[in-house]
């Protein structure tokens, strides 16, 4: 159950928060898809508030059906960005989920995008019971295949246009055991940061 998960606890420092279709929610999503630094890799996406949240009214329903997860991360006690697990299927005849639609501004917290990719995997792995991760990257988007090259993940093609990645299990369990520092700094009751930062 999604939401009886440790990534989901709000009495951590950071946590998942599945969004919500309400102006507030939907708002946020707008400001953070139209910002220009932001969004050069990103599909464009409904810019006006009531087109997005008459896209996140369906999505709620997909959500109900425990088919897509979408959260605004939150960290000392703001919302820092926002990411999504979709598109949960067979490939490779494995049980496999994606996850994307990663968007954190900066100035961003230390830590806090190692953690929030952990939490993807803690949740689709640990969680949900994938088998593996499909994903898929611009390959223009610098920043973020290099940051998935550091994580482990597997290319297994690329278009002029996309890059596209495997991830599994083992390279979970890597890529967790090498972020012991992150998930200490985040995965840390609120309180407790706040005493020793
Ligand atoms: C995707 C996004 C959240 C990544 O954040 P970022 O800060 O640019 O990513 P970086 O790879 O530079 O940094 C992430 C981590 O890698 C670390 N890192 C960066 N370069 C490194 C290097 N050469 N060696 C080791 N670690 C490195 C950073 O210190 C950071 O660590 P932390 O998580 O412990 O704080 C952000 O760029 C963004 O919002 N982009 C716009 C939207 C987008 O294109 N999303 C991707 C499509 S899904």
């Amino acid at each position: 159950m999604i939401h009886a998960a440790p990534g989901l606890d709000s009495r951590y420092r950071s946590y998942l928060r599945l969004l919500n279709a309400d102006e507030r929610d939907a708002r946020y999503i707008c400001e953070l898809r139209s910002e220009e630094t932001l969004n050069r890799y990103l599909n464009p996406s409904n810019n006006t508030v009531a087109d997005q949240v008459h896209w996140l009214n369906a999505y709620k329903e997909r959500e109900a059906e425990g088919k897509e997860y979408y959260f605004a991360i939150v960290s000392d006690g703001a919302d820092q960005g926002v990411v999504r697990l979709y598109d949960f299927r067979e490939v490779d005849g494995k049980r496999s989920f994606q996850w994307g639609s990663f968007i954190m501004p900066a100035p961003r917290i230390k830590g806090l995008v190692t953690y929030t990719a952990i939490l993807m995997y803690e949740l689709g792995f640990d969680i949900l019971g994938f088998e593996q991760s499909h994903f898929e990257a611009r390959a223009a988007n610098a920043t973020i295949l290099a940051f998935h090259e550091r994580e482990g993940a597997r290319i297994v093609g690329r278009t002029e246009q996309d890059v596209f990645y495997r991830f599994y299990p083992e390279d979970y369990r890597r890529f967790r055991e090498a972020s012991a520092g992150q998930i200490a700094a985040h995965r840390v009751k609120a309180s407790a940061a706040t005493a020793t930062r």
